[in-house]
């Protein structure tokens, strides 16, 4: 078997695995990110500092069927004690130290020096400024000024991303992390019939899998736009999710919702499932797979006339689920097998994720 290696490079920092804490509650302070160093992280970023410590609307967190809902703002600790205590901690880690700041050039050009003596490469959120590039632009310019990596982290909310990225990287960003929680967005616990978020519009900002679209298809168009290193955010929770972003183009993935609920040893959970997935493909490094759906989309043709569904009948459980959910009927169970009617099948390809959805993998196309 080929031995294989999780390591990546981004901005000249090496990470012994490509999964890595988003800037959030699982690095709030020195001990909880700690816990994501011996939870098997990568690397560390640590939870957004601004100016002044936040005061944060209560309550800011909510797990509901559809998605994570938070309203959490940057860190409720002042930038002092993050620079005397939190960030020394930080360093024992010996794990390449990202440090997130916000927002404004002004203010990060008052972080950014004091920061610099812990940070390997500094992060810096867009999250509250606005849809016109030219302040991320100078945020950026700000924190060149130390001599630093920049990473600039997107948010899914603006108009066109690639132009965002394009800005970034003409304003000198070494990498891009995308993306930030996806919103405004609004829900109501109805045993109660008050509102989830305690911010002033009520409103809450979506996370977790239920953004994992969006957040592909901004590491995509990114991808395609600029050449620098992504690293793709939003509702990674498993290998499986962590190996679709890289797929997609990106180098390494940021976990924060499931590190909320699942703790911090998700970190090395995923890291040991893309091991898994890479031996079971035979791919020894994470370089390999990087991109491989851009070279697919390369070659692939438009096409609106349909192809049915080959089953693997020796793989076939017969559990009836492709049969259940095909629109058009196309399917059915025969002696325990799933049967395609050719001249009913549209080619949709729903199928073929069902029977994904029960690791059975019988249906190809
Ligand atoms: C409770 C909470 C707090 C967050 N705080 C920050 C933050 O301080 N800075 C930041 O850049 N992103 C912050 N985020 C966004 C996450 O880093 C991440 O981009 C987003 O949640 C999508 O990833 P996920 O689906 O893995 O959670 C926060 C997200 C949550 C859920």
């Amino acid at each position: 078997m080929k031995a294989i290696d999780l390591s990546v490079e981004i901005a000249g920092l090496k990470f012994r695995n490509p999964v890595i804490p988003a800037a959030g509650p699982p690095v709030r302070n020195g001990e909880a990110i700690l816990k994501c160093a011996k939870g098997g992280a990568g690397a560390i970023v640590t939870k957004t500092i601004s100016v002044k410590a936040a005061e944060v609307p209560r309550p800011c967190m909510a797990k509901t069927k559809s998605g994570f809902l938070n309203t959490e703002l940057w860190s409720e600790l002042p930038p002092e004690q993050w620079i005397e205590r939190e960030y020394r901690i930080a360093r024992t880690t010996k794990l390449p130290l990202i440090i997130s700041l916000g927002y404004t050039a002004e203010q990060i050009a008052e972080l950014a020096p004091k920061v610099k003596p812990y940070a390997d490469a500094l992060e810096l959120s867009t999250h509250y400024l606005g849809s016109d590039t030219k302040p991320m632009e100078n945020a950026i310019k700000a924190a060149k000024e130390t001599g630093l990596p920049v990473i600039i982290k997107l948010s899914p909310n603006v108009p066109d991303i690639k132009l965002f990225a394009r800005a970034a990287v003409s304003a000198g960003a070494d990498a891009i992390t995308a993306v930030n929680s996806f919103g405004p967005t609004f829900g109501v616990d109805i045993e109660t019939g008050m509102p989830y978020m305690g911010s002033k519009e009520f409103y809450g900002w979506l996370s977790g899998s239920a953004i994992k679209p969006i957040a592909l298809r901004c590491v995509y168009d990114i991808v395609r736009t600029v050449n620098v290193p992504v690293i793709g955010v939003g509702g990674v929770e498993s290998g499986n999710d962590a190996v679709e972003f890289i797929m997609t183009g990106a180098h390494a993935v940021g976990v924060c919702t499931a590190a909320i609920l699942q703790g911090p040893k998700v970190f090395g959970k995923i890291a040991g499932e893309i091991a898994e997935f890479m031996a079971r493909k035979g791919y020894s490094t994470v370089d390999e797979m990087r991109g491989l759906a851009l070279k697919h989309i390369q070659k692939l043709e438009f096409r609106t006339y349909p192809v049915p569904p080959k089953i693997d009948e020796e793989k076939c459980i017969g559990c009836g689920l492709c049969a259940m959910s095909c629109p058009y009927q196309a399917l059915n169970i025969v002696e325990k097998v799933a049967r395609v009617n050719i001249e009913k099948c549209f080619g949709c390809g729903l199928c073929m994720s069902r029977c994904r959805e029960v690791g059975v993998n019988a249906i190809r196309f």
